[in-house]
């Protein structure tokens, strides 16, 4: 098997409070601080990780936990993290209506140079009122937020492509005229979009290097990955696709499962609710079940089990065609470091892992 075709590992990492669950069940409560984000950081590079992804928010979800809201920015701490590390690729998580694309030209580059071209950008349009209306914006509709994000990535790449030529661009969101940003990246940022709508698998599809995506189960993935795959293959371009999967195992599947029901049992229902209704623009009510999934795991796709069902599970999602996994985990540096003792290991001899 070449490398390529391997699964490659990533941290969707706590720099939001409350990470993963919204619930107060076994929450570490300072895992959002930077010391600790970058011995977790440190700890995936020694582990042979790929990659970091952060979560961007500016406002928590209210409820007993506040689900996320203490958090930290997103480019400033990757310009941290990049120089405390040497190998993995960090992403900064962009909300594109909160920065003009020269700026995250510049942030961008900057952060290409002191890193050796190891930074990428993750772009997401919004989705909560609550969050941008503190700011006194209004969340667009669902297509014109995709409008305005194909818009800041085509800047984007024409200020940073090699290739050097002016930018000249108008839509109705920016006006670009003869326009330069230097440095230049030494080579282009790899970009990301997190979403899975239509409206986001087409503008990624033209635009972006991988689809970060949440998945209601693994079988619903191999539709997810070849629709994606097929919308870039007409463009005659190939995007890789990554999905964030919640781990929680023990030495029974029982065990497993009987933590994660101790996690719904203490659910913040408030926030769950309050997130559930901003995602969904306040389209009403919700069952049960939704809520408690998205309470047990905050969208993430929950992997239960024994370390060798959590493994068989990954090896799935590998077999969908998924090129990458950004994992949370309940307490991060405990569990990553079991990881590396439990499941890593069943994985390299399963050929899903890089040796
Ligand atoms: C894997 C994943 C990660 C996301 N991370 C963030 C984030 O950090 N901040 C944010 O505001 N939205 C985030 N989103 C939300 C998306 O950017 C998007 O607004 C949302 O999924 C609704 O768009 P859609 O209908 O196109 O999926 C994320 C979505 C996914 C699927």
């Amino acid at each position: 098997m070449i490398e390529k075709d391997l699964l490659a590992l990533g941290v969707f990492m706590p720099n939001c409070s409350n990470m993963p669950s919204i619930s107060t069940h076994s929450v570490v409560t300072n895992q959002w601080q930077y010391a600790n984000n970058e011995r977790i950081a440190r700890l995936a590079e020694s582990l042979g990780f790929d990659y970091l992804f952060p979560v961007s928010r500016w406002r928590g979800f209210g409820g007993e936990t506040d689900y996320l809201g203490t958090s930290l920015e997103t480019t400033t701490w990757a310009a941290a993290l990049l120089r405390a590390t040497q190998k993995i690729k960090i992403f900064s998580t962009v909300h594109t209506p909160l920065f003009h694309p020269m700026v995250i030209a510049k942030i961008g580059a900057t952060l290409a140079h002191i890193s050796g071209d190891r930074w990428g950008l993750n772009v997401v349009s919004g989705w909560s009122q609550r969050e941008f209306g503190m700011m006194g914006l209004t969340l667009e509709d669902h297509g014109r937020r995709y409008e305005r994000t194909s818009s800041f990535i085509e800047i984007l790449r024409g200020l940073w492509d090699a290739n050097g030529k002016l930018v000249n661009h108008q839509s109705d969101w920016y006006s670009i005229n003869d326009g330069v940003s230097l440095p230049r990246p030494a080579k282009m940022p790899e970009i990301a979009n997190a979403g899975v709508s239509a409206d986001a698998q087409a503008m990624t599809a033209r635009l972006c290097d991988w689809s970060f995506m949440s998945g209601a189960s693994i079988e619903a993935l191999p539709r997810l990955v070849d629709s994606i795959s097929a919308q870039a293959g007409e463009q005659g371009r190939q995007v890789k696709t990554a999905i964030f999967p919640f781990l929680l195992w023990r030495e029974t599947e029982a065990e497993a499962q009987a933590e994660f029901q101790r996690i719904i049992a203490q659910k913040d229902g408030e926030a769950a609710r309050n997130w559930l209704s901003d995602i969904s623009a306040g389209s009403g009510s919700f069952d049960e079940f939704t809520e408690n999934l998205i309470a047990a795991s905050g969208g993430g796709l929950p992997l239960l089990g024994d370390a060798e069902m959590v493994a068989e599970q990954l090896r799935a999602i590998h077999d969908s065609g998924v090129n990458a996994v950004m994992i949370t985990l309940q307490d991060y540096e405990r569990d990553l470091q079991r990881f590396g003792g439990d499941i890593a290991p069943i994985l390299r001899r399963m050929g899903v892992i890089r040796q």
